[in-house]
C-alpha cells in the first residue's frame, strides 16, 4: 500500500526527454530561484526542499490550473480544505494504522537498515552480513496534541488529504445539495515518513497532494473510473506535457492497494525513467463504509429516483503537486542555439509560467524611456505576475527569462517616444511584433488567457 516504488522507478531503457539530466534541472532551480535545498546553511535536511521566489508562483499555477479545470470548469464538484491534523479514530478506520507500512529489514553486522521489498539478494548488499527477519514499518508521522505526551494524545500528520474528503462527505452533500455523481476536491500537505526519499521533489517526506473523490451510484462505478483516467491523462496534455512522455500504467491486483479493486497510475518519463505522476483508484465504497462503521454514524445515501439507501462508490483521481511540477519543468527544459550562442529555456505553458512578461527599456540613461517602460509594468501588474527589469544588457535580460520560462519580455525604446511602440519578443521563437503601448494589455491578455 505504502509505496510502489520498486516499480515506478525502474530505468526500462528510459530516455528522458531531450536528454535533460536531475542535476541539470536541480542547478537550474537553485540558480534561477525556484527550488533551494531546505535549511541550507545548517546543511540542509536530507530529502525536504524548499520553493522559492519563482518556485512558488510556479507550484502555484499548477495548483491553480489543477483547480480551474476540476472544480471551476465543471458542475459537479466541490471544494474543501480540512486540517491536516484529524482524529485518530480516522486512521484506524481507513486502515492506515494497520497496513500504511514498509518491511523493513536491519543488517546485523553493519546495522544498516533497507526495504525488504527492494532487495535482490538474502544478505547485505553493503558488507554482505546477515539479515533480520521483516518487520513492518508504518509511514505516518506521529505527534501529541496538547502538553501530556501520552498514548492518548497521539495524532498522526496526515498521509493523505483523501480521508479529509470522506469524514466530510455528509456536511457538504447536505450544506451543498448534492446528488449522485459529484466529487469533492482538496489540496494540501501530506507527510510520510518514507524510508527512501529521493530524486529531487519527486519523493520527499512533506508534499502536498491535489485529491479528488468523486461519488458515484455502485454498478457506475467503472464508467466513472474510465471516465476519470481519459480526464487526467487529457490534463497533463492540456497543460503542456507531450504525449510521448506520458503513458497509463494499470496496477497488477498483488500490487493494489487494500482499499482499491483497480488503479491506473499516470506515468512521466522522468530522467530516472518512468514513474508514478498520479494514480486514479476504484475505492469502492470501502472508506464510507469504515468510517460509518467506526463513527457509527450514518454515511450512506438516499436515492430520491430509486427510494433506497446504499453507499456511495468512489472514484479517486490522486496527483502530487511537487510531482506535477517537476514533470512541467522537466518536460519544459530546451536548449538550443539563438545568434550563434547557446541557450536554455523553459518551454512552459503560459498558464504555469512564473512571471507572464518582463518589462525592460532599452536605454537604462534615457529617464522618459525608463519611465515609460516603468508605467508599462505598473499597469500590467494589476493583472499578471510581472516584472521591471533593467540591470544588464538586453541580451542576457532575454536569457534570463527564457530561463525561467518567462512568454513575453517587452522593451522601450527611444523609437518608442516617438510611435508610442513597443517590442514584444517570443520566448520560444525569439520572434519580435511591435504594437501600440495601448494595445499591449490586450496582446497579453490574446496569450495568455485563451487556454
Ligand atoms: N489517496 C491516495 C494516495 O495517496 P498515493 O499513490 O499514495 O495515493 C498519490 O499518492 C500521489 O501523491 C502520487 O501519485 C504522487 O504524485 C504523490 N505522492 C505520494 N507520495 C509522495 C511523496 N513521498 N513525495 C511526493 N509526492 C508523493
Amino acid at each position: 500500500m505504502a509505496d510502489k516504488q520498486g516499480i515506478e522507478e525502474q530505468a526500462q531503457e528510459a530516455q528522458a526527454p531531450g536528454g535533460v539530466t536531475m542535476e541539470k534541472i536541480v542547478s537550474l532551480c537553485k540558480r534561477r530561484g525556484l527550488i533551494f535545498p531546505s535549511s541550507e546553511i545548517y546543511g540542509g535536511l536530507g530529502s525536504t526542499w524548499d520553493y522559492g521566489p519563482l518556485g512558488v508562483e510556479l507550484k502555484n499555477n499548477v495548483k491553480r490550473a489543477w483547480w480551474r479545470t476540476v472544480v471551476y470548469e465543471r458542475d459537479d464538484m466541490e471544494g474543501l480544505d480540512a486540517a491536516i491534523l484529524m482524529h485518530p479514530r480516522v486512521w484506524e478506520a481507513s486502515g492506515h494504522v494497520e497496513s500504511f507500512t514498509d518491511p523493513l529489514v536491519d543488517c546485523k553486522e553493519c546495522k544498516k537498515r533497507f526495504r525488504a521489498d527492494h532487495l535482490t539478494t538474502a544478505r547485505c548488499p553493503e558488507c554482505n552480513g546477515e539479515l533480520t527477519e521483516a518487520r513492518q514499518f508504518n509511514l505516518m508521522f506521529r505527534t501529541h496534541v496538547g502538553p501530556v505526551e501520552d498514548s492518548a494524545s497521539v495524532v498522526y500528520m496526515r498521509p493523505e488529504t483523501a480521508q479529509g474528503i470522506f469524514v466530510n462527505f455528509e456536511n457538504v452533500r447536505e450544506s451543498m445539495r448534492r446528488k449522485l455523481p459529484f466529487g469533492m476536491a482538496q489540496i494540501g500537505k501530506a507527510f510520510r515518513n518514507e524510508i527512501t526519499p529521493g530524486n529531487f521533489t519527486f519523493r520527499t517526506r512533506e508534499f502536498e497532494q491535489m485529491e479528488i473523490e468523486y461519488f458515484v451510484k455502485p454498478g457506475e462505478d467503472e464508467k466513472w473510473y474510465d471516465y476519470w483516467v481519459q480526464e487526467r491523462f487529457g490534463w497533463y496534455q492540456r497543460f503542456g506535457i507531450r504525449a510521448e512522455n506520458l503513458r497509463l500504467r494499470p496496477h497488477s491486483k498483488d500490487e493494489l492497494a487494500h482499499y482499491a479493486r483497480a488503479c491506473v497510475d499516470v506515468e512521466y518519463l522522468f530522467p530516472m525513467g518512468w514513474s508514478e505522476l498520479e494514480g486514479i483508484a476504484n475505492r469502492t465504497d470501502y472508506d464510507l463504509r469504515r468510517h460509518g462503521e467506526f463513527s457509527k454514524k450514518d454515511l450512506t445515501y438516499f436515492d430520491e429516483e430509486e427510494k433506497r439507501r446504499y453507499l456511495p462508490y468512489v472514484i479517486e483521481p490522486s496527483a502530487g503537486a511537487d510531482r506535477a511540477t517537476l514533470a512541467f519543468l522537466v518536460d519544459a527544459y530546451r536548449e538550443d542555439v539563438v545568434a550563434g550562442r547557446e541557450r536554455v529555456y523553459l518551454a512552459l505553458h503560459t498558464a504555469l509560467a512564473p512571471i507572464k512578461a518582463a518589462v525592460m527599456p532599452l536605454l537604462r540613461n534615457r529617464p522618459e524611456v525608463v519611465e515609460m517602460a516603468r508605467n508599462l509594468h505598473k499597469s500590467l501588474r494589476r493583472r499578471w505576475k510581472t516584472i521591471y527589469n533593467d540591470t544588464a544588457g538586453i541580451g542576457r535580460l532575454y536569457r534570463r527569462q527564457d530561463e525561467v520560462g518567462t512568454p513575453f519580455c517587452i522593451t522601450v525604446d527611444v523609437q518608442s517616444l516617438e510611435d508610442g511602440q513597443v517590442t514584444v519578443r517570443s520566448r520560444d521563437t525569439t520572434a519580435q511584433d511591435r504594437i501600440a503601448l495601448d494595445q499591449v494589455e490586450r496582446y497579453l491578455t490574446e496569450r495568455l488567457e485563451s487556454q
